[in-house]
């Protein structure tokens, strides 16, 4: 079954070379087509072109009118924690008063108090609860996601998150990456025992993951307070042995040499970056790993913005994800991420569309497939209201302006 979507007012961000990810000056470059069409063949682009070129269609075809309306290729969001149980809104009372990150964590909450919830909940549940999250972000345009556990910290709780995950991919139209990061924090029962927990992280829960094949990546929180290089070295290495590639959080509380760590074992990418200096601009520059910023997590926490415009000037890509979680970002919205990537880290608009379509996609190891319009990639889409510029996306920041959303070539909404 054909979709020709016809008469767009721009189709945006269409390679006819595809790659796999775009740094530096790049990156201000968008290529799209003014008054397009697009075939969608199945779940795969077919075609794509001026309206003059328009071929004809044979047999059978839906056909979409997008007068004054533009077309993207959905969202890539390559951080998140969606998988989640209930919320943590009284924590972000604590927050308004004052408390830092590392305060509440230090007071039992955080990570902990959604460990204490999600192992109390059944795998049913947790599924339920994910699944609200999952057709809320793909009502917001994103068509692919990378979903993390780490509220488990115990064999129970991460193979059920884990295997939540593995439902979602089952029977939800995104295509979905699944990270596990059982060193997110060091649960209550191992409370000064740090190391120990490091080592029942390694021994005991990756091998059961690993088992059932339930991880495509491996993560560590490594920063201040919560992981060391040592010990992120350590299951990071334990992870290659089971073929996960890494996907870490560096950097956000300080210079934690995680970036560094992180490039030493050629992760996919090292996420969150609010502290980077010449130092760690040098060690991504020498490497194929993405940094990626989560402006929604640096916005709800009040913290400093990472340098991006900066890692882009020295020849950087960036990547622009949402860390959708209870306590640092309760939002997996990318069109609000593109607003807040604009006005806090002075991306331009076309380097904020790179950041969170094929440069996500390169952040989960799928932009062969997707994060771009390109034939054979996935016919994953959406078609906007009437708006007046791709600059319009990040500006009008508090509108909804997603018309239709087109998943494995079927419109869902
Ligand atoms: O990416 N930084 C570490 N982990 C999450 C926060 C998780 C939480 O607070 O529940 C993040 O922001
Ligand atoms: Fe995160």
């Amino acid at each position: 079954m054909r979709i020709l979507i016809k008469n767009i007012k721009k189709l945006v961000q269409t390679e006819d070379k595809p790659k796999l990810k775009v740094c530096g000056k790049e990156m201000s470059t968008i290529n799209s087509i003014d008054n397009a069409y697009l075939i969608l063949k199945d779940d795969i682009i077919e075609d794509f072109g001026e309206m003059k070129h328009l071929p004809e269609i044979e047999g059978n075809y839906k056909c979409i009118e997008a007068k004054n309306k533009m077309v993207f290729p959905s969202f890539c969001d390559s951080h998140t924690h969606l998988v989640y149980a209930g919320s943590r809104e009284i924590e972000y009372n604590d927050k308004i008063k004052g408390l830092s990150y590392e305060e509440i964590a230090k007071k039992g909450g955080g990570i902990l108090n959604s460990a204490k919830l999600l192992n109390e909940i059944s795998e049913n549940e947790l599924y339920e609860q994910s699944l609200k999250r999952i057709n809320e972000i793909i009502s917001q345009g994103t068509g692919a996601v990378e979903i993390k556990s780490g509220y488990g910290l115990s064999l129970e709780g991460e193979l059920k998150m884990l295997r939540v995950i593995k439902r979602l991919k089952e029977t939800t139209p995104l295509i979905i990456k699944s990270t596990f990061l059982g060193a997110h924090a060091v649960p209550e029962k191992f409370k000064g025992k740090q190391s120990q927990y490091v080592d029942y992280v390694i021994n005991e829960i990756l091998p059961k993951a690993n088992e059932e094949k339930l991880a495509d990546y491996i993560d560590v929180f490594c920063d201040k307070g919560f992981f060391t290089i040592e010990e992120t070295d350590k299951i990071l290495n334990a992870g290659t042995k089971y073929g996960l590639q890494a996907k870490i959080h560096a950097n956000e509380l300080d210079y934690s040499g995680g970036i560094q760590i992180g490039v030493k074992h050629n992760a996919l990418s090292v996420d969150h970056l609010e502290y980077v200096g010449d130092e760690e601009i040098k060690a991504l520059k020498d490497s194929e790993t993405m940094p990626t910023i989560l402006p929604g997590a640096a916005f709800f926490l009040n913290m400093p913005y990472s340098p991006a415009r900066k890692m882009i000037d020295a020849g950087l890509p960036i990547a622009v994800a949402s860390d959708f979680n209870p306590g640092s970002s309760p939002t997996g919205n990318m069109k609000l991420m593109m607003s807040f990537a604009s006005v806090n880290y002075k991306m331009t608009a076309e380097e904020v569309i790179n950041a969170v379509t094929i440069n996500t996609a390169y952040a989960m190891g799928i932009s062969n497939i997707t994060g771009s319009i390109a034939k054979g990639k996935k016919a994953n889409i959406f078609i906007t209201k009437p708006i007046p510029s791709i600059e319009y996306m990040a500006y009008a920041y508090g509108s909804n302006l997603i018309d239709t959303i087109i998943l494995n070539g079927k419109v869902i909404h």
